[in-house]
């Protein structure tokens, strides 16, 4: 039997064992996919686990899609470009950090239908994750991106990569059409320190957090009259790339796979 895992910190909240264990069921492979809290100083002897091959497969998610990178042997493109990688496997004999965050959060918009385009986005939090939704967002080409974080070394690290986004002091909140909570604020039902409260309408207020399905952020934001979106699908994409780099099959998603997704 192959083992696959997602490693993280906090990793209560993550769903990606319910996922990839119902399309190994489903796709009748013999694996199993568990979840797997580790402290920073654990990364390299767990990137040591899937050189042995006593794990095929893995999936990153807070805090270490960026601090896992010195610990691989190569990254795909999309990892290099943004320094970020949710997935790894071994090809080869090397083991190799890919991310499929850029494609999920891409599709993830694609499904709702929101037009990119002209659009200006205002993105809260500079982690893991930043890097990969700046990238889909070029990608999709809206007009520009403002970058806010708590600590302002972090988005200035941001910049290097992506030149063309302005970047915001923390409490300051740009004019906007889309604003994007890309912190792990709201894993904890906690609130984001910042002033949104004021009644923006018709904005869009998007949320890589998907479990709990509403945080504060939206919550607060669908009361206000705006349109809200969690980060389910965008969850369920990144998880359907990675399933497919590691066992060479696309997975259906229907009904049942988005509903396993609560
Ligand atoms: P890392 O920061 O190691 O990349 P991450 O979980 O991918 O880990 O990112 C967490 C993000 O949530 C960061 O942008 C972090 O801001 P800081 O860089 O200032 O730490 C943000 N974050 C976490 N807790 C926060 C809080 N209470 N208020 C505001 N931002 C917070």
């Amino acid at each position: 039997m192959k083992n696959f895992c997602v490693i993280g910190n906090p990793i209560d909240h993550s769903l990606s064992p319910k996922i990839h264990n119902h399309w190994f069921n489903e796709n009748k492979i013999d694996a199993v996919y568990k979840k797997n809290l580790l402290q920073t100083s654990e990364l390299e002897k767990f990137v040591e686990k899937l050189r042995s091959l006593e794990i095929t497969g893995a999936n990153v998610t807070v805090p270490f899609k960026n601090s896992i990178v010195p610990f691989l042997d190569k990254l795909s493109v999309e990892a290099q470009k943004t320094n970020s990688v949710n997935t790894i496997f071994n090809e080869g004999d090397k083991v190799i950090g890919h991310n499929t965050d850029i494609a999920g959060f891409e599709l993830a918009i694609r499904y709702i239908n929101y037009e990119i385009k002209r659009k200006k986005i205002f993105i809260i939090g500079a982690g893991g994750v930043c890097s990969s939704i700046i990238c889909a967002l070029e990608n999709m080409g809206c007009e520009n991106i403002f970058l806010t974080n708590r600590t302002l070394e972090k988005s200035q690290k941001i910049k290097k990569i992506f030149k063309k986004i302005e970047i915001v002091k923390w409490g300051k909140i740009p004019d906007f059409d889309i604003v994007i909570n890309a912190t792990s604020v709201g894993l904890d039902n906690d609130t984001i320190d910042l002033d949104l409260n004021f009644p923006h309408q018709n904005k869009f207020f998007y949320d890589v957090i998907y479990n709990p399905s509403e945080t504060h952020f939206l919550k607060q934001a669908r009361e206000n009259g705006n349109k809200t979106e969690n980060g389910k699908m965008m969850f369920i994409y990144q998880a359907h790339q990675s399933f497919a780099i590691w066992n060479k099959v696309f997975p259906k998603i229907d009904d049942k796979t988005i509903n396993l997704i609560k």
